[in-house]
């Protein structure tokens, strides 16, 4: 075996046992339509000739297994914070939230923040951060939704709540939020810490008077100027995780700059809309069916209790 082909091979193996079920639905269609093209590595970057992509694992720790989340040391440079902040700083609005059942955007007492989106790609830095991101994140970048800026003044917060919604309009959109990352781009005097109330990991935490009162009420993220903080809203079997939920702790004493981005399941910008006929959506459906495909991956080509399959047609199960 010559090594490109091993190396291909270990990248699959190794994507596949990290994220089976994303892996699944974006990996073994490809992988699948053409079983002789072993020799290319499927986990490219679409945007490989931007830049070099490659993040540093010595700079990530891992927080709390339920839910997952990491913090990534240092992840935006001074200037890269900083620059964010003046492309929002005079554009701002009064944070919304999902209202459950519509999915309309309404104003809440329990987010009390201010903020704005940036455009996908909007200029070279926030390109290369959104490069960054997918890299570290292993989820490709057309799943992401725009960065949102947000600015928290004394006394702001957002309560406890989740990044998944439970609205079907919303999900429409690429599916679930599988991930976020929260980017820090100030620091904070006091107070302001992302809190998540159900994790596992509070309970090894100290809860030292460095502490806000409401940061003692779960485990405990600091926000630091540069520092990102992944965590996966959905387990690795794509259902939502409840131990996800977290919140904003009001700022105490200064002010907080953050960056979010949000990461869903499928293709974001491109999403496919799924319709309620009983037809195959994509072209190689009886091909996989007749693979065994509706059975070894079911959630893509028959769909689940939330979400539709592709080759529902082929599956005969409509
Ligand atoms: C369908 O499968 C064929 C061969 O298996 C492949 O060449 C083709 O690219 C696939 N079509 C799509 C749209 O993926
Ligand atoms: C929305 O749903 C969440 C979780 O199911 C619940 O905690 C919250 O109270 C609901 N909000 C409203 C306004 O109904
Ligand atoms: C998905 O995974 C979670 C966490 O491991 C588990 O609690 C849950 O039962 C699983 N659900 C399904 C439908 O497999």
């Amino acid at each position: 075996m010559d090594s490109r082909v091993f190396l291909s091979l270990f990248l699959f193996l190794f994507f596949l046992l990290y994220f089976p079920n994303v892996s699944h639905s974006f990996l073994l269609r490809g992988w699948l339509a053409d079983d002789k093209k072993t020799e290319e590595s499927r986990l490219k970057l679409k945007s490989e000739t931007r830049s070099s992509s490659v993040f540093d694992p010595t700079k990530v720790t891992q927080l709390s297994w339920h839910p997952r989340a990491f913090l990534f040391k240092g992840f935006l440079s001074d200037e890269e914070c900083d620059h964010f902040i003046t492309l929002a700083k005079d554009k701002m609005e009064k944070s919304m939230v999902a209202d459950n059942a519509s999915g309309k955007s309404v104003e809440s007492e329990v987010r009390t923040s201010s903020g704005m989106f940036l455009n996908k790609q909007q200029d070279d830095i926030v390109s290369n951060v959104e490069d960054r991101l997918a890299a570290w994140t292993f989820l490709p970048i057309e799943n992401g939704e725009a960065m949102q800026i947000l600015h928290y003044e004394h006394g702001q917060k957002y309560e406890p709540h989740f990044d998944y919604f439970s609205d079907p309009v919303n999900q429409q959109m690429g599916g679930h939020r599988y991930a976020t990352v929260l980017m820090y781009l100030s620091n904070v005097v006091k107070g302001g810490e992302t809190v998540f109330p159900d994790s596992e990991a509070q309970l090894n935490q100290p809860k030292d008077d460095s502490l806000s009162d409401c940061a003692k009420e779960g485990y405990a993220v600091k926000p630091r100027k540069g520092d990102a903080l992944l965590f996966f809203g959905l387990h690795l079997n794509t259902t939502t995780d409840p131990r996800s939920l977290h919140g904003s702790c009001p700022v105490i004493e200064g002010e907080k700059w953050s960056a979010t981005k949000w990461i869903h399941v499928k293709d974001y910008d491109n999403p496919i809309i799924v319709s309620q006929d009983c037809i195959d959506e994509h072209v190689n459906c009886t091909h996989w069916a007749a693979k065994g495909e509706c059975r070894n991956n079911p959630i893509y080509m028959v769909g689940s209790k939330t979400s539709k399959g592709y080759c529902r047609k082929s599956c005969a199960v409509c």
